[in-house]
């Protein structure tokens, strides 16, 4: 971790170098300092080059000291800056591959910017919840105009270095190949006897009637920024680049990160960040571990998860074979595909030659011999074993060695149907989520005989299409599914209190959760749940269920795809109408029970669904279904809908305060199936020790 120091001639170019992203951890900036005055103070050096090592110059600012005093000890990142531009030789930033947040910041402090093409220009911090803190609120509009530095630091998107060449921002882009260092050294040359020393400090921000302009930004971000306060701070930090004098717009864009950093909001995205990275590393596989090739693919069952699985293989550029039994529902199946990509080329998000291209990597087969050459094949076929075991046999039969065998499985064991195959070492669980082809989540299931390597090319697979991989245990539902099984319970049991569902999803949803448990129940089949229901009733008949939801099914109401469930619905309309069959249920079953309709408040409604799913997230935390607490925390962000700017679960958990959830818990317990509130010993071990889950 540190910058190197290498004279050509009288420049002196200074190259970060902490890999992989030449991150500003304080000992690089400590280094950099320390370069730039050993710069300052050799009378045989007449101007100075910044540039990163390796394929970047600089991913910016390291987020991991945000939660350490180590963001504020000397030199700060703003010294680091200070430093540069007080420099009484000329500073150039030589920019290359990526250049981002405190990167672009410290780019910003130098007196001259040059790049080569195709380099990442960005001030992401919006994305953590943050505005930029080392001036780049204050610099970037002065050298890109208002419009364009105010777009990028409220999207916090990246721009391509060639689209900004004719900008303030670069005094020069070289040609596509030409040698960054070498390039920039002449260009020093050619600079540096020149004074005044330009700085964008020094420059104004013009724009006609910015008053209307920064108006109307306000206005719009406000609508679309939700519960995130951090898109209208940059606004407000970009508005005083134009109205405030530069050492003040300064010192109030320092106080609006300083004050960001300590949100919730900000804290679950940052939490977000590094669960995203952290979930795709699993102890006791080493990033080192070889993978399996994957350039073929295959789906067995082209019903509503098996197309949308094929979908992102094709999305990924790999061809993939569906394979059913029957001619028709191949047929059904492939036209479902070819529908969605046509929809999704009428919305404007495709263009027909990619989605042609996309449809033509994927073919049906009634045969396996079709398939035997695919490096890896998913079964999507019905959810019953026996099923799942005729499929397995068949592929330990017909497939290639080394190819892997996976199980779109929500429910069953996977070491049950490793067990049906010769090669359990192929055999993995791909739990993905419906629609397949736009959720982000992936379970990732170990088996305990899964290979190594199996693993290592799943989580490697799961990047490639673009979702987040997520290694869980097998145990009946996994991860989400244990977890919600429990959620629902509550819902449930809330019922026979007389709460009816839309107070229920109305709470939920303004916790922030995408889609409430009715409505969420009704929009995936409240079929799917009886079955599991009537499986547990013979599996564990102690546990106690509501009445309420097999009742509901009892008179066919499955949900949307039955035109009534929990609510109404009209033809061709997915708007839930609250029901009087299923609110005359309701109460008829409050009597029935014996027991009086009880006002139940929103705020309880909330603790009891939501901690819910915290007492059996830390059971599966204690067993080690899931490795860490991020990873259920990941598993509920990009497959359930938890609201975001909560950080999941776990972390929501941990804001509470361990302690205060325990006593809700406690207090729950006394109440009506108050068995379902045994606190998990992980929960009551970490409340006693003042941790939290993440800690
Ligand atoms: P589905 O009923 O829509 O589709 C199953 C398809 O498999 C049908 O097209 C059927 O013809 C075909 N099939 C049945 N036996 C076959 C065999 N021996 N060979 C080839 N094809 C065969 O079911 P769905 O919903 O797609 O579920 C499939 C699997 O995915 C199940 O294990 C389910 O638990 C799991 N899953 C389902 C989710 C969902 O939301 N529907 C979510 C995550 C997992």
């Amino acid at each position: 971790m540190s910058a190197d120091y290498v004279v050509h001639g009288s420049v002196a170019v200074i190259t970060l170098n902490n890999p992989p992203v030449n991150g500003l951890g304080m000992a690089t900036r400590s280094a950099a300092v320390e370069a730039l005055r050993r710069a300052e103070s050799d009378a045989a050096i007449k101007a100075v080059v910044i540039t990163g090592a390796g394929k970047v110059f600089s991913g910016g600012a390291d987020i991991r000291e945000f939660n350490s005093p180590k963001a504020l000890t000397e030199p700060t990142l703003h010294t680091l800056i200070a430093t540069a531009e007080n420099l009484s030789k000329p500073v150039i930033a030589a920019i290359h591959g990526v250049c981002m947040g405190g990167g672009l910041e410290l780019s910003l402090g130098c007196h001259y910017r040059v790049a080569s093409p195709g380099a990442q220009i960005g001030l992401p911090e919006v994305k953590i919840g943050l505005v930029p803190g080392a001036g780049g609120t204050q610099r970037l509009p002065r050298v890109v105009g208002l419009e364009q530095g105010l777009n990028m630091i409220v999207s916090g998107n990246p721009v391509l270095s060639e689209k900004l060449a004719e900008t303030k921002l670069f005094d020069k882009v070289f040609a596509e190949g030409a040698d960054l260092v070498a390039s920039a050294v002449e260009f020093a040359n050619g600079i540096a006897d020149t004074r005044p020393l330009p700085k964008v400090r020094n420059l104004k921000v013009d724009y006609p009637n910015h008053e209307a302009f920064l108006q109307f930004s306000r206005n719009t971000v406000k609508a679309m920024a939700g519960a995130f306060p951090a898109p209208l701070e940059c606004v407000e930090c970009v508005a005083a680049s134009v109205t405030m004098k530069f050492e003040d717009g300064l010192k109030y864009e320092r106080d609006r990160f300083l004050a960001l950093a300590q949100t919730t909001e900000s804290k679950a995205l940052r939490h977000a960040f590094f669960a995203e990275r952290a979930a795709s590393k699993v102890p006791d596989v080493p990033a080192d571990t070889p993978t399996r090739s994957i350039a073929k693919a295959a789906v067995i069952g082209a019903g509503t998860m098996g197309g949308g699985i094929a979908m992102n293989f094709a999305n990924a550029g790999i061809p993939v074979t569906i394979l059913e039994t029957k001619q028709e529902a191949l047929d059904k199946g492939l036209a479902t595909i070819r529908k969605n990509y046509e929809n999704t080329v009428k919305k404007g998000k495709l263009t027909p030659e990619k989605a042609g291209q996309r449809i033509g990597l994927i073919t049906g087969s009634l045969s396996y011999e079709d398939i035997a050459q695919a490096d890896i094949v998913i079964e999507a076929v019905f959810e019953d074993l026996n099923v799942k075991e005729t499929v397995f046999r068949q592929l330990d039969a017909t497939m290639k060695p080394g190819a892997i065998l996976a199980s779109n499985t929500s429910t069953l064991d996977l070491d049950k149907i490793a067990a049906f195959t010769s090669r359990p070492q192929d055999v993995i669980g791909l739990h993905f989520f419906s629609p397949a082809n736009v959720m982000k989540l992936l379970e990732i299931v170990r088996g305990k005989d899964t290979g190594k390597d199996v693993l290592a090319t799943a989580l490697a697979l799961s990047k490639k299409i673009k979702k987040t991989g997520v290694v869980s245990g097998v145990c009946d539902g996994f991860i989400g599914n244990r977890m919600l099984e429990q959620y629902l319970r509550q819902a449930f049991f809330l019922l026979e209190e007389g709460v009816l569902p839309e107070q229920v999803d109305k709470a939920i949803e303004r916790f922030g959760f995408a889609m409430g448990p009715f409505r969420m129940s009704d929009l995936a089949g409240n079929d799917i749940g009886w079955y599991i229901r009537k499986r547990r009733y013979i599996e564990q008949p102690d546990l106690e269920y509501s009445k309420v939801p097999d009742l509901l099914c009892e008179q066919g109401r499955f949900g949307q795809k039955t035109g009534a469930g929990w609510y109404d619905y009209k033809a061709g309309d997915r708007t839930a109408y609250p029901s009087p069959v299923v609110n005359e249920l309701i109460m008829a079953q409050v009597q029935a029970a014996g027991g009086e309709r009880r006002q139940v408040s929103d705020e309880e409604i909330v603790q009891r669904l939501v901690f819910a799913l915290v007492n059996e997230g830390a059971k599966i935390l204690e067993e080690g279904i899931a490795l860490r607490a991020s990873d259920i925390d990941m598993v509920y962000l990009t497959g359930y809908g938890f609201p975001l700017y909560r950080g999941g679960p776990m972390l929501y958990a941990d804001t509470v305060g361990l302690p205060n959830v325990l006593e809700t818990m406690r207090k729950f317990a006394r109440g009506r199936h108050g068995d379902a509130w045994t606190p998990a010993p992980l929960l009551e071990r970490l409340a006693g020790e003042g941790k939290g889950f993440n800690d």
